[in-house]
């Protein structure tokens, strides 16, 4: 099989995001539009991943090593056009013999049957490109065809009246082999409208030398490219949409599936019901048979099978969730393993902890694990039974089979077995509380007619 390369343009500025930030780290549904670009690349098993980086190079380039520690970013210090952005990869694949596809960091929709069809294509081509039927051709690239071969790539800019008129638009991405690729590359001038090295010439200059190319058309909402805000929020839906309809399909029951937001990556299991107004953020899986009622948020966990979470939850990084765990309402869970069948129902924060089986954990109990510098550790044994109010002042420990007192302020390790009290004494006055009113009355009868 031939190798495969992905080159990623990611320099361009994105004047109209009007942002700090570099466009293609504007994320959606929680990952930066290079990862969805690189996610999609990465059905090609690519062996290289070089992303071409300019403005907020830096931050791009790290972004991209994030996701992936093998891709390599290079720079290209003045955007003097897509031909040029792809020529700045070419040290970066010193070596490489295969064939190069070329992405862009602010196209985050390319499905992997897409790039499948590419890469098919390629078998009989030697320059493949991606095509679509524009509804609105606009100022896209246009495809001169001929039957199945691509005679030419013309920009906009540069194109007649009668050439302006074709929907068949190029979306950017192109694929052919690497020596190919480069050397055609070394051919491509600026003498163009914009004054650019257009890498859509490629496509005339591999003809004029008898090389083959076509085009492989997908749907044009793969192809949707993000310039502004008002598109990122359009990408949002449209993934939104499809995540959607994707966990539907997949087994799982949403009632209100316009109200649920899916991370990039979440993964939810068969029979698992989500109730509205359910917000994930990345990293999350939820196992079959779970429940995850209204108004939940979760975040870097994992629920098992038979779960229950919320309503109003909270789950964040490291909530490691064993079957059957019940996590009810105002309940935040960070950094702690909760095992089988435990419970913590009611208005409680659970951090750096372990619950055993089939604990259950009162209302309003806080372990209570930062002291302004560290972060300590909660552990709380199977079977205990931790009594409303209580504060686990960390690091401490509960035994198996033990209890605490409401109320108790637990500061000291509580060993197996054992019932720990920590709250003041109670006193009883009797009688007491009927003077204290008369007198309060009395007092308040005294001020009202003073007043008058
Ligand atoms: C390009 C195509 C056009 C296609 C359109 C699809 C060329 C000459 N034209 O036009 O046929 O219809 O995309 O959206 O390729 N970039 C760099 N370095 C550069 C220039 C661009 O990294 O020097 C990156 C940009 O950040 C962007 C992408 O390449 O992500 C496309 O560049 P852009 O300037 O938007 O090209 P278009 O004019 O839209
Ligand atoms: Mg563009």
């Amino acid at each position: 099989m031939t190798e495969k390369a992905l080159v990623i343009l990611a320099a361009g500025k994105g004047t109209r995001m009007n942002s700090d930030l570099p466009k293609v780290l504007h994320p959606v549904a929680g990952a930066p539009l290079l990862v969805h670009a690189m996610k999609s690349g990465a059905m090609l098993e690519p062996a290289r991943t070089v992303i071409v980086t300019g403005h907020g190079a830096e931050a791009v380039a790290k972004a991209a090593s994030d996701w992936d520690e093998e891709a390599v970013s290079v720079l290209q210090e003045e955007q003097l056009g897509t031909a040029h952005a792809v020529a700045q990869a070419r040290p970066a694949l010193e070596g490489f013999e295969g064939d190069v596809f070329v992405l862009y960091g602010d196209t985050p929709f390319i499905r992997p049957e897409t790039l499948e069809a590419m890469a098919e294509a390629r078998l009989r081509h030697d320059v493949v490109v991606l095509g679509f039927e524009a509804a609105d051709p606009g100022r896209y690239g246009r495809l001169l065809m001929q039957g199945e071969v691509l005679e030419k790539i013309v920009e906009f800019k540069d194109a007649s009246e009668e050439e302006r008129a074709i929907t068949l638009c190029n979306s950017g991405v192109i694929a052919a082999d690497a020596k190919v690729l480069f050397d055609l590359i070394d051919a491509v001038g600026c003498e163009n409208a914009a004054g650019e090295y257009y890498l859509t010439d490629v496509v005339g200059l591999a003809r004029a030398r008898g090389l083959s190319a076509t085009a492989v058309a997908c749907p044009e909402e793969e192809t949707m490219g993000i310039n502004s805000r008002a598109e990122l929020a359009q990408a949002e839906a449209a993934f939104q949409t499809r995540a959607r309809a994707q966990a539907m399909e997949d087994g799982v029951t949403l009632t209100a599936p316009e109200t649920v937001f899916f991370a990039h990556d979440t993964v939810v299991g068969r029979d698992t019901v989500i109730e509205p107004n359910v917000v994930f953020g990345s990293d999350v899986t939820v196992e079959s048979e779970a429940h995850i009622r209204a108004f939940s948020h979760l975040e870097g966990c994992h629920v098992s099978r038979g779960g229950v979470i919320g309503p109003y939850a909270r789950l964040r990084p490291g909530a490691e969730l064993a079957e059957d765990v019940k996590v009810g309402n105002f309940v935040e869970i960070k950094a702690a393993r909760i095992d089988r069948g435990a419970k913590v129902n009611h208005l409680s924060y659970i951090g750096d902890a372990e619950i055993g089986e089939e604990t259950n954990v009162g209302a309003g109990t806080i372990t209570c694990n930062y002291d302004g510098v560290f972060k300590h550790q909660t552990r709380i044994g199977a079977r205990a039974f931790i009594g409303s109010n209580t504060m686990l002042v960390a690091p401490v420990s509960v035994g198996d089979d033990a209890m605490t007192g409401s109320g108790s302020v637990i500061t000291q390790d509580v060993e197996p077995g054992a019932l720990a009290l920590a709250r003041a004494k109670q006193v009883n006055k009797p009688g007491f509380a009927r003077k204290l009113f008369e007198m309060l009355k009395a007092r308040k009868a005294k001020a009202t007619k003073e007043a008058q």
